[in-house]
């Protein structure tokens, strides 16, 4: 068994490291059981009991600590706030014990990197079922507002200060998928980011949107 390829499983479930050990020899990769995070550069994948008190911070130091790794959770019991504070958290995957091991062989088949830093939850879907346009406004100290719509039975999320002079853009007018800056008029295709009018000379950034069991999360990438 090659070690090149290193899973890091933080937690001592038998469950879990029985799965990662199977997945391990599939992907010609080894399991390494620790009770203690450290920091490794060549890790390929950190899995992460949520029962630990320090599953949460451990996401957040994912840059420092394991910078290439794929990071998943799990949980041993249905607990949903976790498991939303552990998507937004910015772990990749959050699984219960028992599928941990076949959800991860998944993600792995299609993951080409690190890529989303952390997640804001936005809304809840049934809830905004039938409402269009504006939906939800954050706040994200690292991008700053962004603003939510559904348009079309999809949702979309947009930088929401306009690139002029910063006026709030979902205050202003929505047709469809454009939305005209209450201030000077600029207009943007919210769905793009595109800069359709000026005065304002740049687009808006925009952000995925993703929905898992039922709740939309605003995906920000690593820089
Ligand atoms: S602030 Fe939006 S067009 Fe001027």
């Amino acid at each position: 068994m090659s070690a090149e390829r290193r899973i890091v499983a933080l937690g001592n479930d038998a469950l879990v490291l029985r799965g990662l050990e199977r997945l391990a020899s599939e992907r010609g990769a080894a399991v390494l059981a620790a009770d203690a995070p450290r920091e490794d550069a060549d890790t390929w994948v950190v899995v992460v009991d949520l029962a630990r008190a320090d599953a949460l911070e451990l996401a957040a130091q994912r840059r420092d600590r394991w910078p290439g790794a794929f990071l998943a959770a799990f949980l041993g019991s249905p607990d949903r706030a976790r498991w939303e504070a552990a998507l937004g958290a910015g772990y990749d995957l959050v699984a219960s014990r028992g599928s941990l091991a076949r959800e991860l062989g998944r993600a792995l088949d299609t993951w080409t990197g690190p890529r989303i830093a952390r997640r804001l939850r936005a809304v809840t879907v049934d809830d905004v079922a039938g409402r269009l346009g504006v939906v939800a406004r954050l706040d994200d100290p690292g991008s700053g507002p962004i603003a939510v719509y559904h348009v079309g039975g999809t949702l979309y999320a947009a930088g929401d200060a306009c690139p002029h002079a910063g006026a709030t853009l979902s205050e202003g007018a929505l047709d469809g998928a454009v939305v005209t800056c209450p201030l000077h008029g600029s207009q943007f295709d919210v769905r793009s980011g595109e800069r359709l009018r000026g005065p304002a000379d740049l687009p808006v950034p925009t952000y995925r949107v993703a929905v898992e069991g039922g709740v939309a999360f605003i995906e920000i990438d690593a820089p």
